[in-house]
């Protein structure tokens, strides 16, 4: 027995950690079969001894138990140690780190700007931030502390600090800013230190979605940064930014932002040629600084271009997927020339880049070139595209060209594949639309003037991401913002977090884009184990339900059964094919419901798990009134839901809204729908998710897998038949014909090739095709149940859970013999059904189980027979 993978705070040895008491967890490695854990007992010191030992607990729990030993101090490096004995009495032990940050130690730095009244990032280029450091002797520990309004790159003696870009990242900046730890104790020399800070517009002061107009936070960029030195001596010394910095607006990066890229004018790195003014303080209101949540964003895969091809106005580099990072480009060429290089997802019918998609966003990276080989990469954008076109450069002055893949620096969790390679083609796009759109928030889309956190879309999209990528730490910081956002709006949860400072959006209600502050917290905590993000969450929910169900009172007379049903704004079923904005608005009052009904269950079990059943039987309640109204209303004598359409049944079915008898008529309406439409969908972001599992678990296993694959459009399949690598925004964003669809959705161009809401389906693939479904928050009990179907003959799941890697992975033979290999980790049970109805409970380790389906009529039912 070993133990591994010892986290604080969800992360390996961390530095700048502010919790007061943070949370432990670790995983059981063992050869042996039904490993429990018997007890554990963590000891935690410091270099003046023990601050905590828990002693021995009789507890099973490996995840998240919070430290509960004397105050932590701030700046201070703890190791901790835990033993665990499992239930044959083996017993193991492993240690690891973690140093607070600063823990409300009062900020001695100041935050610093450049001169003039306004930063307009259409004109003022980034400025360079310096300090000279003398430093007399080299430290044992040096830290940088460090947060911005804007976005900062760090550097320390020429050497860049820390990976990390768009730091301090996109928070309710109106209220709070985080600041980020670096360790730097490996660049501080003796002697002088030079200090460089560049500082760019970022979220803060550039362009911004909705609005798509910039200085949405404020007027002046600026910095906050201190330096301090621990020596040996055990003496500190601390450099703060103040006015002693020097700053200039001469450097070479003339331009940086989000949608437009950036100007790099490689003639102006000479510092010779600077001019540097002191720094100013920074006037007005400035947001509280607060710890740091969330996963910064890092560069990940590196990807060469498959194929170059020369045009007239220049040179398309097609890299094979579309993703979102940025372009290094090596090239030799003559000073003063002028390159750039242009971003698209796709390419026109002209077999040129298509960029009418990105609307009003340049994606343009501009580069002066000083003579001779150099390289240029950006720093303070990204662009979400698959083609990138050189200009201003012969084939001959291209030395190199590769790409740069950006996303949070969240671990990947999950895979999924099976024997049918379309489907695992649909699979790898949703990761890949997954990764372009976690950047520092969920966003829509990572290339048009938009990119921002609407809520529906991840509401939609969260059980997928988690299975996906261990995205608690990202998820968390972007509720924190939802919850900062509400507390703004009586109530209310914007359809967009961050707001983007829109202040007048606030209070708008979107009901299931709202429902994202149930959805969301409820999905990571089922996939992390993490229980805070239930208490969290727990009152955000409740504001929600309330502000919703004011609304919804105030729309009807006093008593009516339509009590609960939502008529008004709401994005409904977005971009459902077919049909126009109006329609999709107006089918809110049926999915608003359905949500709202689920919100006020996920509350009521959240009330059960914390406690509160006094509470949690109110929330049953509403929930029963909610699901009455919307019955009341729209089932008709027959048991049919009025005006009924496919995310309406869908939602009605998962969610569980209908009597049992409405339930069974609105599987068959939903069945006839589909195939009334010859097994396609029709369904928008919000009955999307839905739509499979309605099928599945209400026994159309034909139809399910029918409709999964089905290939021409409207389908999950179209747009793999269509070449795509990426999940789009619109099931027809590009038609038969190979024209890109160019139909407006309002009065908007919404043809992104990178949106995840329909990726969701990824859920389905998880938990149906490979069978694994948590029972219990992080997998400690869960359920392996393949369903077999649409001509699959093998599928594998595998997921690493907090409590280590469960794994599914089957097999159908063509004598009907079905096997099932499984792989639980120590401190979980779970339940296995077999598709001949068989079922075994096991603990942890590694089993085969094999059954026969020999039922002729179930082996064509599934079209799993071989021809
Ligand atoms: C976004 C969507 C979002 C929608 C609102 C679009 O512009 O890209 O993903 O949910 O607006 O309905």
């Amino acid at each position: 027995m070993k133990l591994t993978d010892l986290t604080t705070e969800s992360q390996f040895d961390p530095i700048g950690l502010d919790e007061p008491n943070p949370r432990f967890c670790w995983k059981i490695c063992s050869e042996r079969s039904n490993v429990m854990q018997d007890s554990y007992r963590i000891v935690v010191k410091t270099d003046g001894g023990a601050v905590w030992d828990s002693g021995t607990v009789p507890d099973g729990r490996s995840i998240f138990v919070p430290y509960a030993g004397s105050p932590l101090a701030p700046f201070t490096r703890y190791e901790w140690r835990v033993t665990a004995t499992d239930c044959t009495g083996e017993t193991a032990s492993a240690s690891a780190s973690f140093e607070t940050g600063r823990m409300d130690t009062p900020w001695r730095a100041k935050w610093i700007a450049a001169d003039g009244p306004l930063d307009d990032d259409a004109v003022t280029p980034t400025y360079l931030f310096f300090k000279r450091v003398p430093v007399r002797k080299a430290p044992v520990r040096a830290r940088i502390f460090v947060t911005a309004l804007g976005c900062y790159a760090l550097s320390v003696g020429g050497v860049r600090v820390g990976e990390d870009y768009f730091t301090p990242g996109y928070t309710d900046y109106l209220r709070h800013v985080p600041y980020q730890t670096y360790d730097v104790t490996g660049l501080i020399r003796q002697g002088e230190n030079e200090l460089r800070c560049e500082l760019a517009g970022g979220w803060y002061t550039g362009r911004l979605g909705l609005s798509i107009k910039g200085n949405r936070y404020g007027k002046k960029r600026a910095l906050l940064l201190e330096l301090r030195l621990d020596y040996a001596d055990g003496t500190t010394e601390t450099i703060c930014s103040d006015q002693s910095f020097r700053y200039t607006a001469d450097g070479p990066r003339r331009f940086a932002g989000f949608f437009d890229g950036e100007t790099y004018d490689a003639t102006r790195e000479d510092e010779s040629l600077w001019t540097f003014r002191p720094a100013r303080l920074l006037r007005g209101r400035k947001p509280a600084i607060t710890a740091e949540l969330g996963c910064r964003t890092i560069r990940h895969a590196r990807i060469e271009p498959l194929e170059t091809r020369p045009v007239e106005d220049g040179i398309i580099f097609d890299f094979g997927r579309n993703f979102a990072g940025f372009v290094r480009i090596s090239v030799d060429a003559p000073k003063d020339a002028e390159i750039s290089v242009l971003h698209a997802e796709i390419l026109g019918n002209d077999g040129d880049l298509y960029t009418e998609n990105l609307r009003t966003a340049k994606a343009r990276l501009c580069y002066v070139s000083k003579g001779g080989l150099q390289t240029y990469e950006p720093l303070f954008t990204y662009m979400g595209f698959r083609y990138a076109k050189l200009q201003g450069v012969t084939q001959e002055q291209v030395k190199a060209v590769c790409a740069f893949e950006l996303y949070a620096n969240t671990p990947l969790t999950g895979t999924f594949s099976c024997d049918n390679e379309r489907i695992n083609q649909l699979q790898r796009n949703i990761v890949t639309t997954q990764k372009a759109n976690f950047i520092d928030i969920p966003t829509d889309c990572p290339q048009r003037d938009e990119r921002i956190g609407w809520t529906g879309d991840l509401a939609m999209y969260s059980a997928t991401a988690n299975f996906n990528m261990a995205a608690g730490r990202f998820l968390r910081k972007w509720l924190c913002d939802l919850r900062s956002e509400q507390e703004r709006a009586l109530g209310n949860v914007p359809y967009i977090v961050p707001l983007g400072g829109v202040k007048w959006m606030r209070i708008m209600p979107s009901p299931i884009w709202g429902d994202a502050c149930a959805i969301v917290p409820w999905d990571a905590f089922m996939a992390s184990g993490d229980i805070r993000f239930l208490e969290e969450s727990y009152g955000s929910i409740k504001k929600w339900l309330r502000y919703m169900s004011v609304i919804t009172a105030l729309l009807h007379p006093p008593f009516s059964k339509k009590r609960f049903l939502y008529r008004g704004f709401s994005w409904g079923d977005w971009v459902a094919p077919g049909t126009t904005m109006k329609e999709q608005i107006k089918r809110a009052e049926w999915l608003s419901a359905e949500y709202m009904a689920h919100s006020a269950k996920l509350l009521a079990d959240i009330a059960d798990i914390l406690g509160r059943e006094a509470e949690a039987e109110e929330h049953r309640a509403l929930e029963a009134r909610i699901k009455k109204s919307f019955c009341d209303t729209y089932l008709d004598e027959g048991g049919h839901i009025r005006g009924g359409f496919q995310s309406a049944y869908a939602a009605a079915l998962r969610y569980d809204i209908l009597p049992k008898a409405a339930a069974a008529v609105a599987a068959d309406d939903l069945e006839q729908d589909v195939i009334a439409r010859d097994y396609h969908l029709s369904t928008g972001f919000p009955g999307t998710l839905h739509l499979p599992f309605a099928l599945l678990d209400s026994g159309r296993n034909d139809t399910a897998f029918r409709l999964l694959l089905q290939d021409t459009c409207p389908s999950w399949l179209y747009p793999i038949r269509c070449g795509a690598t990426s999940i789009w925004e619109r099931w027809d964003a590009l038609r038969e014909d190979g024209s890109v669809n160019e139909d407006p959705v309002g009065k908007s161009n919404m043809v992104s090739f990178s949106h995840y809401a329909y990726g969701a389906v990824g859920q389905f693939l998880y938990e149906r095709i490979g069978g694994i479904t948590a029972n219990q928050a992080g997998y400690r009990k869960f359920t392996v149940r393949p369903h077999i179907g649409g001509g699959i003959w093998r599928a594998q799941v595998a997921l690493e859970t907090p409590f280590g890697r469960i794994s599914s992975v089957w097999s159908l033979q063509d004598d009907g013999t079905f096997s099932l290999e499984i792989q639980a980790p120590p401190n979980t049970q779970a339940t296995v059904c077999m598709p001949s109805g068989e079922e075994h409970e096991i603990g942890s380790g590694r089993y085969t189980f094999t059954s026969r389906i020999d039922e002729t009529a179930v082996l064509d039912r599934n079209h799993i027979r071989r021809t």
